[in-house]
């Protein structure tokens, strides 16, 4: 559970602590550098101010005084002649300035120089200055220096340096460890809730603050959660509406089948009863039917083959197709579509489209009135309108009749053979199309259905 906050703080772990060696170490390095380089001038700077006043002053009363000093302080002094003979020298410091002088070459500079600068093996570190009177060697004075003390010090810096070195490293390790589970927490918990969506409970919710990456993600999740809701409740509910739509047929099939088949009736009433039983088959073949169209819209295995179409001769023809149906129940169809329009269309799926709106049309509406076809032209847009004069839809059902089984009156629809899928059916064609669909109506005066198509 907790593996992703462990592999990110190790790696953030791994990667400051990379970081903080290497600045540790430079800082380390450059400081004991800085402070050995202060040893060692400081010594020099000594030694050459000793012989600065052996200069003016060359006698053995300064270089008593010279020597009385440096007893005192932590440097020893030895003052040679000019052959490295040694003349004066405070405290014990003679074998190992014996060995330094004997090695160092003599020539060297005014400003003097370090003669033994091993400070980490040898036990002293020495400089040398020369004296000069009227531009004649007179002397060397040699300063010595303990390097214990040297030593010291950069035992104690260490030391400094591995306790920061541990406390930063522990400080790190809090620090990472709070981090990573900062920004792991919000992902566990989307992790939690996404195991619980895979296994069908889709309750839950979660709690996202800010605006970041993490939160978008957070967002994300709860649309999908609620996404997966919704339609789990819509199918639910369509799946009960659908097994009620089937029920009624099947109770008439098996009531009337039931009566058919005795043997005391007569053979017209028999004959009455297959029929209506035909009826109702038909009327299931017909649900069955649009149902399984919707169902392969849904799954998007169905295809909509465009092509260009001139939509004035495509509606002419199909006004020719369905004309005879009205007249047959003395109505009029009109369709008013003049130039040259020419749209991007499914022919046979937008047939179908036209066919079911007609269909409405026609059902829905009283003898001897008027269907109309109206083609207008906006801007890149063409919309094709079918108005008629029927019965019109209620407001309350108007934003409802695009969705399946959806029926203003269940029995007045079911009577003419409707299923409530027809307007479905045609929304997920036009919208196929990239085109939209809308109905306008006013209660016993008529129904305008819209369709909008992008021209071209
Ligand atoms: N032109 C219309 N006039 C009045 N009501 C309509 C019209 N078109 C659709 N409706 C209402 O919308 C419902 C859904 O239409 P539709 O999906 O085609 O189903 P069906 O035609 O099978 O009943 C219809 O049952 C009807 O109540
Ligand atoms: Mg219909």
């Amino acid at each position: 559970m907790r593996k992703i906050s462990f592999k990110l703080g190790l790696l953030f772990f791994v990667f400051v602590l990379g970081v903080e060696a290497v600045l540790f170490a430079s800082l380390y390095v450059t400081l004991v550098h800085s402070r050995i380089n202060e040893e060692f001038e400081q010594l020099l700077a000594r030694g050459n101010s000793h012989r600065d006043v052996l200069e003016k002053n060359y006698n053995p009363s300064t270089l008593e005084h010279v020597k009385l000093m440096e007893s005192e302080a932590e440097t020893d002094v030895v003052i040679t002649n000019d052959n490295g003979k040694i003349l004066y020298f405070s405290n014990h410091i003679l074998p190992v300035a014996k060995r330094i002088i004997k090695k160092t070459n003599k020539n060297i500079p005014y400003r003097g120089m370090i003669v033994q600068k091993n400070w980490q093996k040898e036990s002293h570190i020495a400089t040398v200055s020369p004296i000069r009177i009227n531009g004649k060697l007179k002397g060397y004075v040699y300063m010595f220096q303990n390097t214990d003390s040297i030593q010291y010090m950069i035992y104690k810096l260490k030391h400094h340096f591995i306790m920061v070195g541990i406390l930063s490293v522990f400080l790190t390790i809090i620090t990472i460890a709070f981090l990573s589970r900062v920004i792991t927490i919000p992902l566990i918990r989307m992790k939690q809730m996404t195991e619980k969506l895979s296994k069908g409970d889709f309750s839950v919710r979660l709690q996202v603050k800010g605006g970041d990456e993490l939160a978008e993600l957070g967002k994300a999740i709860q649309t999908l959660a609620l996404d997966l809701e919704f339609l789990k409740k819509e199918r639910k509910e369509f799946l009960a509406s659908i097994s009620h739509e089937l029920r009624t047929p099947l109770t008439y099939v098996k009531g009337y089948a039931d009566i058919a088949r005795r043997t005391n009736i007569e053979e017209e009433e028999r004959n009455r009863y297959l029929s209506i039983i035909y009826e109702e088959a038909e009327h299931m073949e017909k649900l069955v039917k649009d149902l399984f169209e919707l169902a392969q819209m849904d799954q998007h295995s169905f295809h909509i083959h465009k092509e260009s179409t001139n939509l004035c001769a495509f509606l002419k023809k199909l006004y020719d197709k369905l004309n005879p149906a009205f007249q047959a129940k003395n109505m009029s169809l009109n369709y008013f579509c003049d130039g040259n329009i020419t749209v991007h269309i499914d022919q046979k799926r937008f047939e179908q489209v036209m066919m079911n709106l007609l269909d409405n049309a026609l059902k829905y509406s009283d003898q001897s009135s008027t269907v109309s076809i109206y083609v207008k032209e906006k801007k890149k847009n063409v919309m094709i309108i079918v108005s008629d004069e029927g019965t019109g839809i209620p407001e309350e059902d108007l934003p409802h009749i695009f969705e399946r089984l959806y029926r203003v009156e269940k029995s007045r629809s079911r009577t003419k053979g409707g299923t409530g899928l027809g307007l479905a059916i045609v929304k997920e064609i036009v919208e196929a199309h990239g085109g939209s669909i809308y109905a306008d109506s006013i209660p016993g005066k008529g129904t305008k259905i819209i369709i909008t198509l992008q021209e071209g």
